[in-house]
């Protein structure tokens, strides 16, 4: 069936791998990616797929509201999935501003526009959906304890292979939620303007909640791709207070593979939790991390322990994240399709051939960045 995709942020980490899956999947849909090409955007991350013919790029700001009327409009959108915000909680705690304008203003008139667009169509909303990529962060933190006596409430692939559980608890769909940085906020709050308008216009929506992604074409503001980066130039590694907190974490593609399905098949007015049950404790994580860089570069063992440094904790830091996806897994059969080892792997071979992609990003403005972020801490 012939369909027009609009998909906003498909320049950034996680638009850009669900663009290529959709582009070369779907060649009966016309694929519509619309970014504003911020810091984080970067059309490199496309180069494989910008030439196919179902393939379109509109450069446009999600918070302009009449941009967003004419875009649906003049590409007849039938169906979008909503990725393009602000992403990075240390970037929100310097800007809040910024984070409010575009992941709050901006959805809100990314819904406008869809709604206004569909309800003046014959059919209205028969056979639409949008679809928000949404956040973890939104339940805010969970208690962190030690693992011993802990059993993992999955039953999926990665917890067959015994992964860890740092605590009892597990966001579920029905956790309320309890933002702490001004990102998660914001998106919170785009996540109740989503909702809200399936429930006075009856918009078709559907809303997805995911944990920490990672691999390749992340920007590397982020911990992977930052401290895979600092390896490299033998620069220090800043580890957040003890380095204790725990994040869950999950492949890109296996995220895009989700949201694939999700928007297909999923219920709709639904929410759906999306994650691996693959705890990690950032220290670990980073030992990780340094032992894989130091072998793939044939340095000795060991050899970039030193470059950790405890610098001062982020403000509000939550402590645990742990996504229950089981609601995914047994309505819709998802499951991750990689082991984290692999993943890991995987994602460092990726930086370390691809260093010409991340020196194009890391010059000029975002070196000047990184150098007052690390300031004094
Ligand atoms: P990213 O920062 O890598 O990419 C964001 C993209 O949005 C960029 O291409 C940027 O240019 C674009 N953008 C920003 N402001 C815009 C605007 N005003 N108009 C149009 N485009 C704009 O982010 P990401 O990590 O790929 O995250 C994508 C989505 O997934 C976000 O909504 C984020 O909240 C959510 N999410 C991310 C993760 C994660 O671990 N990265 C986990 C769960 C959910
Ligand atoms: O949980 C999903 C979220 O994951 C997404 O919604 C966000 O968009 C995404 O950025 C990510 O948020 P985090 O804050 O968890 O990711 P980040 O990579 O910034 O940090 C991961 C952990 O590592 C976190 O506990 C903070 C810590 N950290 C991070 C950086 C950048 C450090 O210790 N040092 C660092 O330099």
């Amino acid at each position: 069936m012939k369909r027009n995709i609009l998909i906003t942020g498909g320049a950034g980490f996680i638009g850009s791998h669900l663009v290529r899956l959709m582009v070369n999947r779907y060649p009966e849909y016309n694929i519509v990616n619309l970014d504003l090409l911020t810091y984080a955007g970067n059309l490199a991350n496309l180069k494989d797929v910008e030439h196919k013919p179902n393939y379109t790029f509109v450069k446009a700001d999600i918070a302009d509201l009449d941009a967003m009327r004419r875009i649906m409009k003049e590409c007849e959108i039938d169906g979008v999935i909503h990725l393009a915000a602000e992403s990075h909680v240390d970037r929100s705690i310097r800007d809040p501003f910024t984070f409010a304008r575009t992941n709050v203003m901006g959805t809100l008139s990314l819904l406008q526009a869809a709604r206004e667009y569909w309800e003046s169509l014959p059919e209205k909303y028969e056979g639409k959906r949008f679809y928000h990529v949404s956040t973890d962060e939104v339940y805010g933190a969970l208690e962190l304890s030690h693992p011993e006596g802990i059993e993992s409430a999955s039953t999926t692939k990665a917890s067959a292979h015994g992964h860890t559980a740092y605590g009892k608890e597990f966001f579920t769909e029905n956790t309320k939620y309890d933002p702490h940085s001004p990102y998660s906020a914001s998106k919170a709050s785009s996540d109740h303007f989503v909702r809200a308008y399936h429930d006075t216009y009856g918009m078709p929506v559907v809303v997805t909640n995911c944990s920490n992604n990672y691999g390749p074409y992340q920007f590397p503001e982020k911990l992977i791709p930052l401290f895979i980066n600092n390896i490299r130039h033998r620069r220090e590694l800043p580890v957040y207070g003890k380095g204790e907190n725990v994040r869950d974490w999950l492949y890109v593609e296996d995220h895009a593979r989700a949201i694939d399905l999700i928007f297909h098949k999923g219920r709709e007015g639904e929410t759906y939790n999306i994650g691996g049950f693959n705890e990690w404790k950032n220290i670990d994580l980073i030992k990780v991390i340094i032992s894989t860089v130091d072998r793939l570069l044939g340095n000795p063992e060991g050899y970039s322990l030193p470059l950790i440094k405890f610098v001062t904790d982020r403000p509000g830091h939550d402590s645990r994240y742990a996504i229950d996806s089981r609601k995914l897994h047994e309505e819709l059969g998802w499951e991750p399709s990689l082991q984290f080892e692999e993943g890991i792997e995987k994602t460092v071979r990726w930086y370390l051939d691809n260093q010409q992609w991340i020196d194009n990003i890391t010059s000029g403005a975002y070196e000047k960045y990184y150098e007052e972020m690390y300031a004094g801490r």
